[in-house]
């Protein structure tokens, strides 16, 4: 799909990946709606790539309905929103933090999915997912969060068929660690001695190496169902994951 001119919707758009998802497309000539439940940061965004900000929690049915209603023509979306669990290990994460990952990173996801798909349809569209390495590897630091995206990685590829047929392509991108504030505020780097950071530090992609990936699912037509690894490194063998962040 070529990107001038078409409405892009980029969650989590205030920070990150989504933020720099947000200042490409601007670049390249789309009218982004930069969806945020951080409206202050979506505004910021919003400012940075000549775009509009919106408020929306993605676990909210019908804030994803309204905020789809608010966009006349939609072409892209870009289901980025997501977060840790940040707890010390699974046997500590409280029970309100589990189900808000899981509605913000796979319901949330889902919910969105539905309402633009009902808009795209008979147009056609392109939707692009934020999942993880975490989603292809077990992630045994935070199985929660790696649960939800390999939910996010199968849903992908389950609902690409269904949504092809409806001139609507999907596409997963699966991240390892990427330099954002997500990775800066994580309570298990913070922990971390200044070596161990620098190592850390090595491992990580800038958010515009993923946003490359991005671009490219939504350029290239012959591209759906696809999850799709970015990192350092090439993706960890089974049973490889990193433990000690
Ligand atoms: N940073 C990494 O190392 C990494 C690696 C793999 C995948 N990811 C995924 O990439 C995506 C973006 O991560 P990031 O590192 O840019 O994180 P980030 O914390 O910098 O940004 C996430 C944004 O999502 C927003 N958000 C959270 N819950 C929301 C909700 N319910 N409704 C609307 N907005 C909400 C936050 O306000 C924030 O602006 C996430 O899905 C994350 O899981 C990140």
């Amino acid at each position: 799909m070529e990107i001038k001119d078409r409405v892009a919707i980029v969650t989590g758009g205030g920070s990150g990946i989504g933020r720099a998802t947000c200042l490409r497309l601007g670049e390249l000539g789309a009218r982004v709606v930069v969806a945020d439940m951080n409206f202050e940061a979506a505004q910021e965004t919003a400012g940075l790539c000549g775009g509009s900000a919106y408020q929306v929690d993605v676990t909210s049915s019908e804030e994803c309905a309204a905020l789809v209603h608010s966009v006349k023509k939609l072409d892209i979306l870009h289901n980025n929103a997501g977060l840790l669990t940040n707890s010390e290990d699974f046997f500590s994460a409280p029970p309100e933090r589990v189900v808000k990952l899981v509605n913000t990173n796979l319901a949330g996801l889902m919910l969105l999915t539905q309402a633009a798909a009902h808009a795209m349809t008979g147009r056609g569209g392109v939707i692009v997912n934020t999942a993880s390495v975490s989603g292809l590897r077990p992630w045994p630091l935070d199985p929660i969060y790696s649960a939800s995206k390999a939910g996010v990685v199968f849903f992908t590829r389950a609902v690409a068929e269904q949504l092809k047929a409806r001139k609507i392509r999907v596409n997963a991108v699966c991240p390892g660690l990427v330099r954002t504030p997500m990775t800066a505020n994580s309570p298990r780097i913070l922990a971390l001695t200044p070596e161990q950071r620098q190592k850390v530090g090595e491992m990580l992609v800038e958010p515009d190496e993923v946003v490359d990936v991005v671009i490219e699912f939504i350029q290239d037509d012959s591209l759906f169902g696809e999850a799709r690894f970015i990192g350092k490194s090439g993706l960890p063998p089974e049973g490889k994951m990193i433990r000690g962040l």
